[in-house]
């Protein structure tokens, strides 16, 4: 399959995947996703839009304001350029992400008395999964703030991934030795047309236990999971660094994923 056509499956997930979480509001040329659980989302170019005016990007960041959810957008680089310059007219700083899908997967070596398991809905401990990527992100600024839970592991975000757990809408993958849990990381299956597409999102490891191949051993772990019944595995990364971990298990970028905020 042709990049282009690639990137347009991505486009139609990013517009399919917040729906089950927000409700929608069209501003001209961008959908506006408003969550309607403890998810934060955003707006972005409507599916088959090329030309963003930045009058559009003020209103969104208007009602974003009126509703009083954080200014974001996002939006894939290489299938809406328009939206570049109409989020820096409006006074938004941009961040660039390399896009990357999986091209060959790799297997990768476990890191000794390390054991990675699938969560699942009943586990008494989500909080602990949800609070491990809190701390795990609270000091990176990344491309990957929106949809995601936000600092706090409050009942209403533990409910909220238990629900989604149970409905196969996320799958975590953990990482834990001697008792400790070291990583987590998580995939978000999509029915997109007749086939089904995943993204890769939230793979935190903690500070003190970097650089020993967690972040790897769990993105692998999830394509190994979401290539059962996904035909396109994909994710977002922060930068460059984060990047390198995945491209080590078999990602290769495809595109740049741009998020600008107030
Ligand atoms: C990105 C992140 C998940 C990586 O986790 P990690 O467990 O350190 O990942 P890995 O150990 O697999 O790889 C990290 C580095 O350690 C190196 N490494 C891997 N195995 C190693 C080992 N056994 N011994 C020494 N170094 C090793 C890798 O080569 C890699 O180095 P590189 O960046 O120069 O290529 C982690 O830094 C993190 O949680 N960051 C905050 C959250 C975040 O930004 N997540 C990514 C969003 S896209």
């Amino acid at each position: 399959m042709s990049i282009s056509a690639t990137l347009q499956r991505v486009e139609q997930y990013y517009d399919i995947a917040p729906r089950s979480d927000s409700r929608v509001e069209e501003i001209g040329s961008l959908t506006l996703f408003i969550g309607t659980g403890p998810w934060a989302y955003y707006a972005r170019p409507r599916l088959g839009i090329d030309m963003v005016q930045a009058e559009d990007v003020e209103r969104a960041c208007a009602r974003m304001h009126e509703l009083n959810l954080p200014q974001a957008f996002e939006w894939m680089a290489e299938s809406t350029p328009s939206m570049r310059a109409a989020a820096s007219r409006s006074g938004l700083s941009i961040v660039d992400g390399p896009l990357l899908v999986v091209a060959d997967p790799v297997d990768v070596m476990l890191p000794g008395g390390v054991r990675l398991f699938l969560v699942g809905a009943d586990d008494p401990k989500l909080g602990d999964y949800l609070h491990l990527a809190a701390r795990a992100f609270s000091e990176t600024a990344t491309n990957e703030a929106p949809g995601e839970p936000g600092p706090e592991s409050s009942d209403a975000a533990v409910a909220h991934l238990r629900t989604r757990l149970a409905d196969g809408r996320t799958v975590l993958m953990a990482a834990m030795a001697q008792n400790r849990l070291l990583a987590v990381g998580s995939h978000h299956p999509v029915v997109v047309g007749d086939e089904v597409v995943t993204e890769i999102v939230g793979v935190a490891t903690l500070p003190d236990y970097r650089g020993r191949g967690l972040g790897a051993a769990i993105t692998a772990a999830l394509v190994s999971d979401a290539r059962q019944e996904c035909s396109l595995v994909f994710l977002s990364a922060g930068d460059d660094d984060s990047a390198r971990v995945y491209e080590r298990v078999g990602f290769a970028q495809i595109g740049t994923a741009c998020l600008a905020s107030s």
